[in-house]
């Protein structure tokens, strides 16, 4: 076959596997025409989802705005409703960002989950901190939880359907975390969210959240929290693995673990920000206030995954997947902490400026195999 016919051909074959769809803005995403599409491949099992950014959701970034309509049931905000975002000074809202996310959700008929109400994160100092640096007292701290909580969840009534109450209580000894919640309130502030997240919104979901559920002590500590949430008579619906991945972590035997003993306290559970850096690990601090500094040798993929590597990394994603269809029964939600490479956080985190590879889709939207093979067999 001469070169100008295979080349012809080549071209009639792309043309006749690939469906261009229009996605309302000035581009078009193309995805091939056998494509899954992973609401209904996963239809029956669990929702499955991503955390959405504000170009997303506004339609800046429109052809991942169209990926996530067409793919995705349920969808989590990456930092518009963390409480420095939404609150930022006391008494002052910054409601729009939120209000743009849901409203994105409720259009298209998805699972909202608003995250998050008590971290320690992205928390603005007033929150805790009077004007000496001191921390608040507990009845002040109290009421302007109270305030916040109530205030954001009557907002979205009706719209957000889950919240996560508490974001990484837990420190990796099974110890409650020291943060500035625990300090002035202890143990108690848990409960408190959980009671007035309820108050607020009795038919909203209520989880609590957490990184490294494969570690033995946490997953103690979590099933101590549920038990006692429980035994409080308090609404909890689900615990949320973040099931933030990397080539060498979780021990996915002990994350399969942990996965049980919270399903065995009755339970429900579910991925939340499930992603896996293909890039060396790098030590660091839990903080994710913390980045280390930019070393060459720790970015080494800048042009693309080589494919040993690739297979690795998808061979491992494939097994956490796994792991959360053989407990479908019980997986309320399997949820990307991202859309595509691109414009994953890991790029940034915990060493700024790397290429990393995390997510679903490539930086060109394309699906990977791992999920397109799932997809098709869960199918089937
Ligand atoms: C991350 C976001 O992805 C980043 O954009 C932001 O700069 C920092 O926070 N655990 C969580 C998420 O619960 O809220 C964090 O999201 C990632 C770790």
């Amino acid at each position: 076959m001469n070169t100008t016919k295979t080349i012809r051909m080549l071209a009639v074959t792309m043309l006749a596997g690939v469906a261009v769809v229009s996605c309302g803005g000035n581009h078009n995403v193309a995805h091939e025409d056998d494509e899954p599409v992973l609401k209904e491949a996963f239809a029956g099992k669990f929702l499955i989802g991503a955390a959405v950014n504000d170009n997303q959701v506004s339609g800046k970034d429109s052809i991942a705005a169209e990926l996530i309509r067409r793919h995705f049931n349920t969808i989590v905000a990456e930092n518009v409703m963390k409480s420095a975002e939404i609150n930022p000074q006391q008494g002052v809202y910054n409601w729009e960002p939120a209000d743009r996310f849901v409203e994105f959700g409720v259009e298209n008929g998805m699972f909202v989950v608003g995250h998050t109400l008590v971290w320690h994160s992205q928390l603005a100092p007033w929150f805790v901190y009077d004007d000496n640096g001191r921390y608040v007292s507990a009845d002040t701290l109290r009421e302007r939880m109270r305030t916040y909580i109530t205030d954001v969840v009557v907002r979205y009534k009706g719209r957000v359907n889950g919240w996560d109450v508490v974001n990484e209580v837990i420190d990796d000894d099974g110890g409650y975390r020291r943060t500035p919640f625990y300090e002035i309130l202890g143990e108690e502030y848990i409960p408190y969210a959980f009671e007035l997240a309820h108050a607020a919104d009795p038919d909203a979901q209520l989880y609590l959240n957490d990184y490294a559920m494969d570690n033995p002590a946490k997953r103690d500590a979590y099933v101590r929290i549920l038990n006692d949430l429980k035994k409080r008579g308090l609404r909890v619906d689900a615990i949320g693995m973040q099931s933030h991945a990397g080539m060498d972590y979780p021990n996915i035997a002990e994350y399969e673990k942990s996965m049980e003993a919270f399903i065995g306290t009755g339970t429900k559970v579910m991925m939340t920000e499930w992603d896996m850096s293909a890039l060396p690990s790098v030590t660091q601090s839990a903080n994710i206030a913390d980045t280390t500094a930019f070393r060459r040798e720790m970015n080494p993929y800048t042009d693309g995954l080589p494919a040993d590597v690739d297979s690795v990394w998808n061979a491992r994603m494939a097994t956490m997947l796994d792991i959360a269809l053989r407990h479908s029964d019980d997986v309320l939600r399997v949820n990307a902490w991202g859309v595509s490479d691109g414009d994953s956080w890991k790029n940034d985190w915990p060493m700024k400026g790397r290429t990393d590879y995390p997510l679903l889709f490539d930086r060109h939207y394309k699906m990977k195999p791992f999920i397109r093979g799932a997809a098709k067999a869960a199918k089937n």
